[in-house]
């Protein structure tokens, strides 16, 4: 069992496929072009097998791809397909636009729910948050996924000056459609010139939306990321995920590993330990993964006050969110 000296129990592992992306989101990744990962340092699909089923091994049930973005890994259909094979509840985050060459494939590996990003419903912005002009192919992925069954979930990172104008805009999508909204609020990392200016509460989107919507609070599950709501009579959800202003470490379930087969024990924690090394120089895995378990803090989230600087921000020394896969 993945039990660390808090006594959480880690079930939950988030394997990022590649650093690469078909988009350049600017709260994700480094202005200036970065240098990707060579082929030869990220983990091959046999070793991402491999060390899934260790983790399955020691406990994990859910498993989640993200990357970079998963799908643009020439060999995703192969990973996915020999996950799915694993007695875990499988998923993957991705922005959507290679959903549709994969969606026959998702569906026969077992996978069920699909989290995709999606930051504003206005296809000029989006061009400009993400530099790509392809509001369309994401949005005709997102209504694909819905038509084949799958549980669909919205990630769209609330930055202040960004999405105040579409809160209502976002939320009235639930109405009709039986998508689950999540609202993140921003978080720093290297590279993505976070200011605690920029930061959007929870507390201050549902004032927004509460101006001009009924809703409840519904009760989340026991290790959720996200606080949930629901208008009454509406088909879907919305929620908050609120990683800066109410942490929700003490019910951490979660382990990561990067790419390039580094475990990590907190998406804002330095500390990472080398995998993959470990396994091609033939040695046992198993006593690293529980070493980087007794290395963990018990709250890392949601140490960014308001008067953070941005000179310490600037300091970061997490990888960016595209190195690290959320
Ligand atoms: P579900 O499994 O569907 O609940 O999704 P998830 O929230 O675990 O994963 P997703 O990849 O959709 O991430 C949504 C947001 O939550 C991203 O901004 C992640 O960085 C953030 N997030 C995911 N896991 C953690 C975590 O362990 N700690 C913190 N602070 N944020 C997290
Ligand atoms: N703050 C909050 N969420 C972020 N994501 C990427 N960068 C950030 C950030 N700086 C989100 C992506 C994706 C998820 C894995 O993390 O939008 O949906
Ligand atoms: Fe877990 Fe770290 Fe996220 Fe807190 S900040 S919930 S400890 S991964």
């Amino acid at each position: 069992m993945l039990k660390d000296n808090f006594g959480r129990i880690h079930n939950y592992l988030r394997i990022s496929l590649t650093d690469n992306c078909n988009f350049r989101c600017t709260y994700c990744m480094p202005q200036e072009e970065m240098e990707w990962m060579p082929q030869s340092r990220l983990m091959s699909a046999d070793e991402i097998v491999e060390l899934a089923e260790v983790f399955v091994e020691l406990g994990v049930t859910k498993i989640r791809l993200t990357g970079g973005e998963p799908l643009v890994r020439k060999d995703a259909g192969d990973i996915i397909q020999r996950l799915g094979k694993l007695p875990v509840e499988l998923s993957l985050t991705t922005n959507g636009i290679l959903v549709p060459k994969y969606i026959d494939l998702l569906k026969e590996s077992g996978v069920k729910s699909i989290n995709v990003s999606l930051d504003t419903l206005n296809p000029e912005k989006f061009k400009r948050l993400t530099r790509r002009d392809q509001f369309q192919q994401v949005w005709d992925s997102i209504m694909l996924l819905l038509e084949e069954g799958f549980r669909v979930k919205i990630n769209a990172v609330a930055m202040l000056g960004q999405i105040e104008d579409e809160l209502v805009d976002f939320i009235q999508l639930t109405k009709k459609y039986p998508l689950h909204i999540r609202f993140i609020e921003f978080m720093p990392f290297q590279g993505n010139s976070w200011d605690s200016k920029k930061v959007l509460t929870a507390g201050e989107m549902l004032k927004i939306a509460g101006s001009k919507l009924d809703f409840k609070k519904l009760t989340d599950k026991p290790h959720s990321t996200a606080k949930k709501y629901k208008v009454s009579g509406y088909a879907g959800t919305f929620a908050f995920i609120t990683t800066m202003s109410e942490h929700f470490c003490g019910s951490c379930n979660r382990l990561r590993l990067t790419a390039d087969g580094k475990i990590k024990n907190c998406l804002f924690g330095k500390d990472e330990l080398d995998l993959l090394s470990r396994l091609r120089n033939g040695e046992e895995v198993r006593s690293l993964i529980h070493e980087s378990l007794a290395k963990k803090h018990a709250i890392l989230g949601g140490q960014f006050s308001a008067d953070y600087q941005l000179t310490q921000a600037d300091k970061i020394e997490n990888r960016s969110m595209i190195k690290i896969g959320g």
